[in-house]
């Protein structure tokens, strides 16, 4: 399996370390950041995206940035922490990882001391980093179930290596399989608008030698109804405590497909993507976005944009995390 370090820490560990995802495929670019600004820019521009990514990046780039601007002073820093941390979970609403990780790090802030506390944030961030990876190897163990040798399976948008610290949610079965010397094919749709099924789940997947074909998003259904798809599994930007999954916009339409054609479709996600504090889908907050991702629209048509949408649990056949098969209610 080939590393991607799609998030971590520069060397020196003075920076959070990114591959700019929007230049992906054409370019491979690393960025170093320490401002908050350019973290959250980095997290708003989807140059790093993905849920577990995101948390991950918003945990290393505050624990950088509260060191360089406070100018390693603990007491500085503690008085910066509460606007710092707020600006980064208002960057995107939708991923609960993002909030998720960044209470992490006010937890242990307030369990710390001045003097102690920029090195705690620093352990702190390299935990959550950490685990990730370990979460990602683990679905990607308790997944190998579903993944037959000769399995063909679609996924949309991309919840593979570029969107965590290690293997990926989705992804991390099929590459599993694939190391296990299982032939795999993915299908791939496309995602509309900002196409992060052909730009990034293709390079990805084809870097790692695995069989990957790109749709366009309108030709799933077609796909399935052509018995070319055994099944569906995506990732998830946050799940409900009654087992709805906010995910990028078009899985409830893939969901939909899948359910007509009598084809599975499974969620793959780290437990810290559960939400037990959110009851349904009708209460998580959906990212809108800029019409301008649309293209060109005649002058005067607005645009409905929203990032994510959701799947209801009804048409979800199974839920697959780091502590294996889980089945809702997630009450705690
Ligand atoms: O807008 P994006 O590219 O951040 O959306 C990403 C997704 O919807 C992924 O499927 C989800 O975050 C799971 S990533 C392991």
């Amino acid at each position: 399996m080939l590393a991607i370090p799609a998030v971590g820490w520069s060397p020196d560990t003075r920076a959070l370390r990114i591959i700019d995802q929007r230049l992906l495929p054409a370019q491979e670019v690393v960025c170093d950041l320490v401002t908050l600004t350019d973290t959250i820019a980095a997290i708003r521009s989807l140059a790093v995206r993905g849920a577990p990514a995101i948390g991950v990046a918003a945990a290393i780039g505050l624990a950088v940035a509260l060191d360089a601007d406070s100018r390693s002073d603990g007491a500085r820093a503690r008085a910066l922490l509460p606007s710092y941390a707020s600006a980064l979970i208002a960057s995107r609403p939708t991923a609960v990882n993002l909030a998720w990780a960044v209470e992490r790090m006010r937890r242990v802030a307030a369990d710390t001391t001045d003097v102690q506390l920029l090195h705690t944030l620093r352990l702190e961030a390299e935990s959550i980093r950490h685990e990730d990876v370990a979460m990602c190897a683990a679905i990607g163990r308790h997944g190998l179930s579903i993944i037959p040798d000769g399995a063909r399976v679609l996924t949309h948008c991309n919840a593979g290596a570029l969107a965590t610290a290690g293997i990926g949610t989705a992804l991390a079965p099929i590459y599993t399989a694939h190391a296990a010397g299982r032939l795999v094919t993915v299908y791939a749709d496309e995602t509309r608008p900002l196409r992060q099924g052909a730009r990034l789940t293709a390079w990805e997947l084809s870097r790692a030698g695995i069989n990957v074909t790109v749709l366009p998003d309108g030709a799933a259904a077609s796909l399935m109804a052509q018995q070319q798809v055994d099944l569906v599994l995506v990732g998830a930007d946050r799940i409900t405590a009654n087992g709805d999954v906010a995910n990028k916009v078009g899985t409830y339409g893939v969901a939909l497909a899948a359910r007509a054609h009598g084809i599975p479709l499974y969620v793959a996600a780290p437990w810290s993507t559960i939400d037990p504090a959110t009851a349904t889908g009708r209460d998580i907050v959906i990212e809108h976005r800029h019409a301008e991702e649309l293209g060109e629209l005649p002058a005067g048509v607005p645009a409905w944009n929203p990032a994510f949408d959701v799947t209801p649990r009804a048409l979800v056949h199974g839920y697959l995390t780091d502590r294996g098969f889980v089945t809702p209610p997630f009450l705690s």
